[in-house]
């Protein structure tokens, strides 16, 4: 009887899974197994016997019992063992949460100059999108009969109204509004009845800006226009004026910077020519004063009207201006 329950319990010690000792259990401690049989019988023994066998059965029964309890609670530490390691999670993994948008680069470019022409002691002035034809062509000195229309036609609306073709309007606004002396900038959203290709949209955007007061100079422009043009590159640019004609200044010019990509040589981007085009300005024209009831006797000024459409894809060498406008998120993704 030893030598099995030596056997019973170097079978426990040996069970290499928890089906493996439960099997053991259930044949040597179990309801039918061995020491339930050698219980059984003890009535028919003589007194001195059963006393014996009973303390037989009490030891060996603890000692399985025992070595069984050690073996399960064994193989229990290492199934939560395992558990616990499939289950373990890193606390300070960061939160996947939602991929962060961000800034359109023309708001992006338009936040930056406003920040530069607040510093400069400028207000930042918003104008309807849909605009009075006396705001948008004749307070700026293009009458109907104009020629200057025809460069500007637009999506005319009921009413007389329509979608403005430039953000001069607002200059009118401003002066109508502020008065003198006066320094505003206006970037907002524009629209031209265009046909559509790499370089030519219906809606873009611009920047217009407007500085009035007593003796203004073509060398203040020069100089607001360098201290914008230094900011928006991040480099002292060369620039030239050549004259340009817009009927709201008088003398008006196109200014033109020396080319960033070949330093002024030649390339593709300025078409060989070593300068590249890239703001109308001038001095405000005193037919413009005056039909906003400023006195050009005593005030003067001057205004440009700044492409942001235009610097974003000269910024970032952007070849089409229809991506601006795609909402494709694997272009805005890069900004
Ligand atoms: N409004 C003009 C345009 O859109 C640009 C401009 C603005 C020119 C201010 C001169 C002064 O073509």
């Amino acid at each position: 009887m030893q030598d099995f329950v030596d056997s019973a319990l170097a079978r426990i010690h040996a069970a290499t899974t928890a089906d493996e000792l439960e099997s053991v259990r259930v044949e040597v401690l179990g309801r039918k197994g061995v020491i339930a049989d050698l219980s059984k019988d003890m009535g028919k023994l003589a007194p001195a016997e059963r006393a014996e066998r009973g303390k037989f059965i009490n030891t060996a029964k603890q000692a399985l019992e025992s070595a069984w309890e050690g073996r399960k609670s064994g193989f229990e530490r290492v199934a939560l063992a395992a558990r616990l390691d499939a289950e373990w999670l890193d606390l300070t993994v960061p939160a996947p949460g939602r991929k962060p948008g961000s800034l359109h680069p023309i708001t992006q470019i338009q936040w930056e100059i406003e920040d530069l022409f607040r510093s400069l002691g400028f207000a930042v002035l918003d104008g309807p999108e849909v605009e009075t034809e006396h705001h948008n062509f004749d307070a700026l000195n293009i009458p109907a009969d104009h020629p200057a229309r025809d460069m500007q036609d637009t999506f005319w609306l009921e009413g007389g109204h329509l979608l403005r073709t430039h953000t001069s309007p607002v200059q009118v606004r401003g002066m109508e509004k502020l008065g003198p002396p006066l320094r505003m900038i206006a970037p907002g959203r524009v629209f031209r009845n265009e046909s559509v290709d790499a370089s030519h949209e219906h809606t873009f955007y611009q920047l217009e800006g407007m500085m009035i007061d007593r003796n203004v100079s073509v060398g203040n422009l020069i100089y607001f226009m360098k201290t914008l043009l230094g900011a928006i590159f991040h480099r002292e640019v060369t620039v030239r004026l050549r004259p340009g004609f817009f009927p709201f200044v008088e003398p008006g010019f196109e200014l033109d910077i020396r080319c960033l990509i070949c330093g002024g040589d030649g390339c593709p981007v300025c078409k060989q020519s070593g300068w590249v085009e890239l703001l109308p300005c001038g001095l405000v024209n005193p037919k413009v004063l005056r039909a906003s009831g400023i006195d050009p006797a005593e005030w003067n000024g001057f205004a440009f009207g700044l492409g942001l459409t235009r610097l974003v894809m000269m910024r970032y060498a952007i070849g089409d201006i229809r991506w601006l406008q795609s909402g494709d998120l694997r272009f805005l993704g890069q900004f």
